[in-house]
């Protein structure tokens, strides 16, 4: 079944894919390329969805630097999350049909105005959201509901620390965090500190020099979660700051340790330290705090939890910042702007 949306340009050849391609790591500008590709056919249980909206994320710059840990092989289209309409189904696809307005988190391949993937993995989009506003949602907007409701567990007046509160994921979670009802200590660079502040979180540098003990001053009997994608050290001074029975969550290990081309060793310090307070909880030894890492992942939960933060869109709790809606050739400007961690918001692509 094939359905055209009406989308395209008056003339334009079905047939055509315009795309960008990661063709090595480096600049943006040197190793991001626009072309033109096949429009994909749907195999079987997949569907193809054109493209209304994909995310630019902070995977991109890491798989640019050779600094992802589970990166595609070059050269290949970029894209980890997307919104769109279902176009064409392949044979045994079920649930789904063609018209179907939807969203996917293929962690690779959503840059381009045509993409195949499984239809079991699509999640329901709402006709009346903005497409853009849609996808900020996606990737950031589960990991931060998921972490806030999945791997911790908080009452009311609980205080916590997200890191990086100014990023696209901390602003999510920091948002969700306040509605509900949590004192949120945010970290971010001084520049950003009144996008912080107008969130309702109480803004801290993450470069003061002893940041446990300027958290401990905020909150003197340390705080009920601590929301890390710094790794490493950073995963010391976060265990140090909870109260007792706290939880560290643990979600990347993006800034501790970072050498070109090391790759997967960053996360290792972090796998060591979860498996050890881990048994240490287990002994007693602890004072009831804990550690988890968090990774997003489709599924059932990813897509009831997407459902809910729309719903939160629509009562007014959430309205993720877009920083730039830019055309497909425009992706090397907006992974550059989140290489310099120049803007607040999402950068989205409209292909
Ligand atoms: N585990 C998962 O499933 C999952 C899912 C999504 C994202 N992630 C990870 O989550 C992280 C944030 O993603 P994002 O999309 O929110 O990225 P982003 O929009 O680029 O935001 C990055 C944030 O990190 C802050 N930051 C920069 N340097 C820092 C430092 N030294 N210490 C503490 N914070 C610092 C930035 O603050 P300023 O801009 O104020 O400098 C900004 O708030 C990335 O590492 C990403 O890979 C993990």
């Amino acid at each position: 079944m094939s359905l055209e949306t009406g989308t395209e340009p008056a003339g334009a050849s079905t047939a055509v894919n315009v795309r960008v391609r990661m063709t090595g790591s480096g600049e943006p500008e040197a190793a991001i390329v626009t072309d033109d590709g096949p429009r994909p056919t749907p195999g079987r249980g997949k569907a193809v969805v054109r493209v209304e909206a994909a995310g630019v994320s902070f995977a991109e710059v890491q798989m640019l630097q050779n600094l992802h840990p589970f990166p595609p092989r070059f050269p290949f289209v970029p894209g980890y999350d997307l919104v769109g309409r279902v176009v064409e189904t392949g044979p045994d696809v079920t649930g789904v049909s063609v018209g179907d307005r939807v969203a996917a988190m293929p962690r690779h391949g959503a840059w381009q105005r045509y993409v195949e993937t499984p239809a079991k993995t699509l999640a329901a989009v709402p006709e009346h959201l903005d497409a853009a506003l849609a996808v900020a949602l996606v990737t950031n907007g589960v990991t931060a509901y998921q972490m806030l409701h999945r791997s911790t567990s908080l009452r009311r007046g609980a205080t916590v620390l997200v890191h990086g509160a100014s990023g696209g994921v901390g602003m999510v979670l920091t948002q969700l965090a306040v509605h509900q009802g949590l004192r949120v200590i945010g970290t971010a660079s001084p520049a950003k500190h009144d996008a912080v502040s107008a969130l309702g979180a109480e803004p801290l540098d993450y470069r003061t020099p002893d940041l446990p003990r300027a958290v401990r001053e905020l909150a003197p009997g340390g705080v009920q979660a601590v929301f890390d994608h710094i790794g490493g050290r950073g995963l010391d001074a976060g265990w140090a700051m909870l109260a007792d029975k706290g939880t560290l969550v643990s979600f990347d290990s993006s800034v501790a340790g970072y050498e070109g081309g090391q790759w997967f060793r960053p996360h290792v310090p972090a796998l060591r330290r979860t498996g050890a307070r881990w048994i240490a909880r287990r002994l007693g030894l602890t004072r009831g705090r804990r550690q988890s890492m968090y990774y997003v992942k489709p599924g059932e939960h990813f897509n009831t939890d997407l459902a809910a933060l729309y719903r939160l869109v629509d009562e007014g709790v959430l309205t993720p910042p877009i920083a730039g809606r830019h055309p497909l050739a425009g992706a090397p400007a907006a992974v550059r702007a989140l290489l310099e961690g120049s803007t607040v918001g999402k950068h989205v692509l409209i292909p």
